[in-house]
């Protein structure tokens, strides 16, 4: 088919291949939201006059076949096209003659494309917060079995005072959860309505935008037409930012996890099914999948990273620079959830030998919990310091017990789950209801008689 902007002169092919860029491939995961922001928006055109109900209805039955299409991975998009954008008003005027040439009423590719980002977005913002509820919820399992596992604590990966595993574990379910809350914020930002602010600068019709963003299940509308494309790039940053806070965490728990199941420490063992062998060294289990979780973090920083260095530095409006946000936006939130789905399975299968837990503490290790025995007995805090100082090793017995005296609010003589359990249970009402409301439209939208 042809460019909607097409004015019958030659692409160059560099131009080509540069402008066209990874759009054909990158749209195709956007055409199903698209289409259903071409749906809300043909409505509004019908009740305004622009399409007549027949009219509609062809569209609206067109944009179902469309999404269908693309669901199956059936839907093309030919570079000749340049774009997912073009492709669907390609094809509507190709099925539906005037209706189709009328699609674009109102609007410009710049709100097409955030419109479909946008929902693309707040998708994947719920199934990754979904996903971090998984993980938290097998942390916290893992941690309340293991709540008497005593094991050396470490900083500086220096033995420091003995803890549990289930402290440790818990400690990264903590993290996680604080995560959660960046992405519930991430997705209010994302969920206000971008469409008719069409190139930024608003179009000579009475649009109802309201209307529009209430049929999508949006919370509102972004108001000023041209703070809609300044937003650009600076939404998906921050849905990315939610999803790099997270992979940062799940690479300190990827890295805690290679080194407590190192053939030196040996206090956890991957499962089996999770770890990859060599092709030369025939009795080697790697922690493939770790080392990827920990890498893939770190591209995703450099995702973040990538996406801010495209939209900061823009003047106000649409630049074609920010095309170039799609990428890291759209594979950043695939990889973060693939990380996700990978630790909660490692996670899941973890092995824990309680004994080698033990075994590894080091008598010096009950140092401080015998020093605060002192000072539970009156002795000041740096007498006893020196008198330990001098002589710290505890019997070993005595130092792997010493965690049971640390009974303050989450130390780990006072493992309790329960503040947390609360707050995944806070989130898990969040996600159920946006996903409920989520679904309601695309059920409007595939029902033939709406
Ligand atoms: N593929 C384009 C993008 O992602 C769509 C918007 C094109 N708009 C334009 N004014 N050329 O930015």
């Amino acid at each position: 088919m042809t460019r909607l902007w097409d004015r019958g002169t030659p692409l160059d092919t560099v131009v080509a291949r540069l402008t066209v860029g990874r759009d054909p491939e990158l749209d195709l995961r956007l055409v199903a939201h698209d289409a259903l922001a071409s749906a809300a928006h043909a409505e509004m055109l019908a009740a305004i006059g622009i399409l007549s109900a027949e009219e509609l209805a062809g569209v609206r039955a067109e944009l179902r076949t469309i999404v269908g299409e693309a669901l199956a991975g059936e839907f093309v998009i030919d570079p000749a096209d340049e774009d997912g954008h073009t492709a669907i008003e390609n094809r509507l005027t190709e099925r539906l003659g005037d209706a189709g040439r009328r699609i674009h009423t109102g609007r410009s590719r710049n709100d097409q494309v955030i419109a479909a980002l946008r929902l693309w977005g707040r998708e994947a913002l719920l199934s990754l917060h979904a996903e971090t509820r998984t993980l938290v919820e097998g942390l916290l399992e893992r941690a309340e079995a293991e709540r008497e596992t005593a094991v050396p604590g470490y900083s500086h990966t220096r033995q420091a005072m003995v803890t549990t595993l289930g402290h440790w574990l818990a400690a990264h379910a903590e993290s996680l959860l604080d995560d959660l809350p960046w992405i519930e914020r991430a997705y209010a930002h994302l969920n206000r309505s971008p469409l008719g602010s069409a190139s930024g600068f608003g179009v000579a019709l009475d649009l109802d935008r309201p209307g529009v963003a209430e049929s999508l299940g949006f919370d509102g509308v972004q108001a000023n037409t041209l703070a809609v494309q300044n937003d650009r790039g600076k939404s998906e940053w921050l849905a990315l930012g939610a999803a790099v806070a997270i992979a940062n965490d799940l690479g300190r728990l990827a890295g805690d996890l290679i080194w407590l199941s190192s053939d030196e420490l040996r206090f956890v063992k991957l499962p089996d099914a999770l770890t990859t062998g060599s092709s030369i060294m025939p009795q080697k289990r790697n922690p493939d999948v770790l080392e990827l979780v920990r890498a893939g973090a770190a591209a995703l920083r450099g995702h973040h990273a990538a996406i801010a260095g495209v939209y900061a530095p823009l003047a106000s409006g649409y630049h074609r620079d920010l095309q170039l946000t799609k990428a890291p936006f759209l594979e950043g939130m695939v990889l973060a959830a693939d990380l996700l789905q990978a630790t909660a399975a490692v996670v899941a299968g973890l092995e824990v030998d309680a004994d080698r837990c033990r075994e590894a503490i080091q008598p010096a290790t009950g140092a401080t919990d015998a020093l605060y025995a002192r000072v539970a007995r009156g002795e000041p805090f740096r007498s006893a310091y020196r008198a330990i100082a001098a002589r710290p090793e505890a019997p070993s017995s005595e130092a792997a017990e010493g965690w049971r005296s640390r009974r303050h609010l989450g130390a780990p003589g006072a493992f309790d789950a329960a503040p947390e359990r609360e707050r995944l249970e806070r989130a898990q009402a969040f996600g159920a209801a946006e996903r409920e409301r989520i679904e309601a439209v695309w059920q409007a939208f595939e029902s033939p008689s709406v």
